[in-house]
């Protein structure tokens, strides 16, 4: 029996532009195919090529030894991952070029040359050996979008002290368990921070973690909001007035390639949050690579991502994967939609943005605001999307390539997870031909694979687990004060990398990823993934959103039950549920038709803006057994839906 039935059919290609792909890095797929077969033929002379494109302040003596299941890249070698971003960048001559152009949700933008992130990033690292701060010693940053979170993270970087940021929208109660997990000894926050034009009072939370965090001896204040907030003497101190003592050039430590450079706490939409642990030079050489590929980087491009830097995309595809490559970032602080749903497009149009990066759960979100509000903007400059974060619905896909993109820009629908480091299976924009969806292939040096249950290799278009066969640069090393959980969560079930995502491959090598294996639903004897039947919700027109879980039925075993958030403009009835129904058994059969459907404005999502289908399960089944729901971005909506259950 299949393990996983796939359902969705989707039969739309899409070619990149001859023009696109005559500048490409990589432009045609002749050009990936000949590439990749090599890259996975030997890939650490793959990687050991490309290493040589940042600089060592000592070569490593071997690319990859597998010590007991703990992977080691480029031991031996040493650099300093800040000194790559910027440093280099300065070097090579682009020091008056924009590293950072940051926009406030005020609209006020300010820019930071290359030259003048270094100079911050040397002042600040002063002030952190100044308190004592020491290679090896964890950094707590509890920031928002502000330019001094990069800053923060770069600093750290430079002397050799492991950063570990907590998203800056986190209570009190995320911040001191994630302080007391990592141990950290310094805080970096600021006063308040600006969401929909309200202040959010980040100190006041920061200081009712602290309570309970005896390991933190000193807190580093960035003004934001000017918000009255209270200094504790001796452990607070102003960001603005430490620097302004502070030398405007400080040595990078030299760190070997297996020194920690951060921990990242996984978003999680199941259990307690795992603290991922990344190292230098893997980490960047991955992130370096993948960034300039994945995103085709020219030397011209002004390269926006949507992403908070609290979360792995932030981290990668922000900080370290665009600075190494010398890109010039939009980074912007506030909400989408503040002070209305054009604000990404507005942004895009202000700063002639030619590559965009953001998330499903946005493109559904603004799509629900209707179309008025990108076609107002003037979107020419655009040449490159990307998304990451969840599977694309296919009609979501189309909205994105017909309002955003026009018909002229392609897609890469970009899979990775914070444990990765950086994107494992994309398409490259110049060469492979996109189908709206799937993820495309594996980035050079990637083995991906997916198995059934018994560990054989599924099928052609059978769904079961996505697994990764071999090690890559960017893979977390470990999780932090927990090796055992590391070799269990990853490594147990199959002796390679479990990604813990359903997938499947088409006839052409196309990966399409399904969902969370823990979201696959069983209705009579098929097993079915979350992420087909809601696209098939989304291709209605009605449809903004939509989330399906399982519910225990007497005869089928488990029926489903689905979540759907209307567009503007759509009236809740019975008929359009009945239409809706239908639609699904019309478009991929009548087994996955949803047996109750009920309207929401809005779905449970983690801050990250992934579904959370465990707290829809237990709404479906009449549970109130939500678990912790602290998490959400917005925890009353769950009430209103248990409400609401049909
Ligand atoms: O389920 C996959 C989904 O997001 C998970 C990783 O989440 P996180 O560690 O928070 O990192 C998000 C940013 C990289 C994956 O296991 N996911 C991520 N990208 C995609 C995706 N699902 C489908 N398609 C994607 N492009």
């Amino acid at each position: 029996m299949k393990f996983i039935d796939s359902i969705l059919k989707e039969g739309r290609t899409f070619y990149p532009s001859h023009e696109f792909s005559r500048r490409a890095h990589i432009k045609n797929f002749q050009e990936y195919s000949r590439l990749y077969k090599k890259s996975v033929e030997n890939p650490e002379a793959f990687w050991a090529e490309k290493a040589k494109q940042l600089d060592w302040f000592r070569k490593w003596d071997i690319v990859l030894r597998n010590d007991m299941g703990f992977f080691k890249w480029f031991e031996g070698g040493y650099l300093n991952v800040c000194h790559n971003c910027v440093d280099r960048i300065v070097k090579s001559g682009k020091g008056k070029k924009a590293a950072l152009i940051w926009e406030p949700e005020s609209g006020e933008h300010k820019t930071y040359t290359y030259e003048e992130l270094l100079k911050e990033v040397c002042r600040l690292a002063n002030v952190l050996r100044k308190l004592g701060i020491k290679k090896g010693d964890v950094v707590e940053i509890y920031l928002p979008m502000i330019p001094e979170l990069p800053i923060a993270m770069l600093a750290c970087a430079r002397i050799g002290a492991i950063h570990s940021v907590v998203f800056a929208g986190f209570s009190s109660d995320a911040l001191k368990d994630r302080i007391q997990d990592s141990s950290a000894v310094l805080l970096i926050t600021a006063d308040g921070s600006f969401r929909n034009g309200k202040v959010f009072p980040l100190k006041d939370n920061a200081d009712a973690a602290l309570k309970e965090c005896p390991s933190i001896k000193n807190v580093i204040v960035a003004k934001r909001a000017n918000n009255g907030i209270s200094m504790s003497d001796g452990r607070d101190f102003w960001w603005h007035e430490l620097v302004n003592d502070a030398e405007d050039f400080c040595g990078a430590e030299s760190l070997h390639s297996e020194e920690s450079l951060f921990i990242l706490y996984t978003s999680g939409t199941t259990g307690k949050p795992k603290g991922i642990l990344h190292t230098q030079a893997g980490y960047l050489l991955f992130a370096y690579q993948t960034f300039k590929w994945v995103f085709d980087i020219r030397d011209n491009d002004i390269y926006f991502c949507t992403a908070d830097i609290g979360w792995i995309t932030g981290h990668s595809y922000i900080v370290y994967g665009p600075l190494s490559n010398g890109a010039t970032i939009v980074m912007y602080e506030g909400s989408p939609t503040f002070p209305n749903p054009d604000r990404f497009w507005r942004i895009i149009e202000k700063h002639k943005a030619t590559i965009f990066y953001t998330a499903p759960t946005a493109i559904r979100a603004l799509a629900k605001e209707g179309d008025e509000w990108p076609n107002k903007c003037n979107l020419s400059s655009l040449r490159l999307l990307g998304t990451v974060g969840e599977p694309i619905n296919p009609e979501a896909w189309m909205w994105y390539h017909e309002m955003i993109g026009k018909k002229r820009c392609p897609i890469v629908d970009t899979w990775w997870q914070t444990e990765t480091g950086g994107i494992l299976i994309s398409p490259l924009p110049g060469a492979t031909p996109l189908k709206p969806g799937s993820a495309a292939k594996p980035f050079f040096g990637i083995v991906a694979d997916v198995l059934r249950e018994d560990g054989s290799k599924a099928g052609i278009n059978e769904g079961g687990y996505l697994v990764i066969k071999t090690p890559w640069p960017g893979m977390l090393r470990t999780i932090w004060n927990n090796p055992e959980k590391y070799k269990s969560t990853y490594f147990e079930k199959f002796g390679v990398y479990l990604t813990g995502d359903s997938a499947r491959i088409d006839e052409e090598g196309y990966f399409w990823i399904m969902g969370r294996i823990d979201d696959v639903i069983k209705v009579a004897g098929h097993r079915i993934g979350s992420a087909e039947v809601e696209s098939s919700l989304v291709s209605h027109r009605a449809v903004a959103e939509a989330a399906i879980v399982p519910y225990p039925h007497d005869i089928k075993g488990q029926a489903i039950y689905a979540f759907v958030v209307l567009k503007k403009g759509f009236e809740k009835s019975d008929g359009l549920r009945e239409e809706l129904r239908n639609h699904v058994s019309k478009t991929v059969g009548p087994i996955a038709k949803p047996d109750k459907l009920q309207f929401a404005d809005d779905l449970p999502k983690t801050r990250s803006g992934k579904i959370m289908r465990r707290i829809l399960k237990a709404v479906a089944e009449g549970s109130r057994d939500y678990g912790n729901i602290m998490t959400l971005a917005d925890p009353g909506i769950v009430e209103i839906l248990a409400k609401d259950r049909i």
